[in-house]
């Protein structure tokens, strides 16, 4: 089974590209609503929920874990792979090299949190590239929060993309993984000639390579398919976010942090779960 989160719904961005090429996975989201956003956050509370969510799919029987969120895969994800030898990791990496190969004219923004922008892996990517290429970094405070709140967002994508357009970035990378759900905003105030790139869709290829490199797990999969989702904050409000993005009503398991532990609360029977998220309610 193989667990995907972030603090919100950015990872819905990475979880429908993986359902979509790999339906027969069984998944479980968990959506850290009572900590978003996290790129605001220090270190150590990132690292401590990235700590207590892993723990939580491994005892839900997850093999493999998607940290389906730029900003605790910069600053937790050695840490999950140090603590937790018998899962599988994989992470968001900002996709500079592959937005690098799509430029024409070598000078790419990346639109991130400031945690992501300020993490050491970022510096490890960059260090990695072809000194020429010129990155416009652009950290986006307010963004991912105002995606997660649903409100507008057209003012701030065009402030923050002021930076890369003055510069003359062509391509620009999406490095928080609530970004492409705004895809089309995103897109429109940068202009047609200007390129995205999302790196959800390697993520998911990598996600299947591991699942696939596992064996026996997938096929226990093709047999279950099944996707569940579940917050610690409002299930209510993280069902009407999931149908609002995925266009699809789903059932949401809430869950609460006792400490450092995620537990679930009360809720409906296993039976009834996974009639419900088989498949789309009728009418959806
Ligand atoms: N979606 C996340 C990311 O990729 C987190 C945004 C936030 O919680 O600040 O960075």
């Amino acid at each position: 089974m193989v667990g995907i989160f972030d603090s919100g719904v950015g990872g819905l961005s990475v979880w429908r590209e993986i359902v979509g090429q790999a339906p027969h996975l069984h998944t479980t989201y968990v959506a850290d609503q009572a900590h978003t956003p996290y790129g605001g956050r220090p270190t150590h509370e990132v690292r401590a929920a990235s700590r207590g969510i892993a723990r939580w799919l491994l005892e839900r029987g997850c093999d493999v874990v998607v940290v389906a969120c730029n900003t605790a895969s910069a600053v937790a994800l050695q840490t999950l792979r140090d603590e937790f030898p018998s899962l599988r990791f994989v992470g968001m990496e900002p996709a500079i090299k592959p937005a690098a190969a799509l430029s024409r004219n070598k000078v790419v923004g990346v639109l991130a949190t400031p945690a992501t922008l300020d993490g050491a892996l970022f510096e490890t990517t960059i260090a990695r590239l072809d000194a020429s290429l010129t990155i416009v970094r652009q950290p986006c405070p307010g963004l991912a929060e105002a995606i997660e709140a649903d409100a507008p967002v057209e003012a701030l994508v065009a402030r923050f993309l002021e930076p890369s357009r003055r510069a003359g970035a062509d391509t620009l990378v999406l490095a928080c993984t609530h970004y492409p759900l705004i895809r089309d905003t995103i897109q429109r105030l940068a202009g047609p000639a200007v390129r995205i790139v999302d790196p959800a869709e390697a993520v998911a290829r990598q996600t299947t390579r591991v699942v696939e490199s596992l064996g026996a797990p997938v096929e226990r999969g093709l047999e279950a398919s099944r996707n569940d989702f579940s917050t610690s904050g409002d299930p209510e409000r993280f069902a009407q976010q999931v149908q609002r993005w995925l266009g699809k009503r789903m059932y949401v398991q809430g869950l609460r942090w006792r400490g450092e532990t995620l537990r679930a609360l009360a809720s409906k029977s296993g039976s009834e779960r996974e009639a419900r998220n088989a498949r789309p309610e009728p009418g959806v």
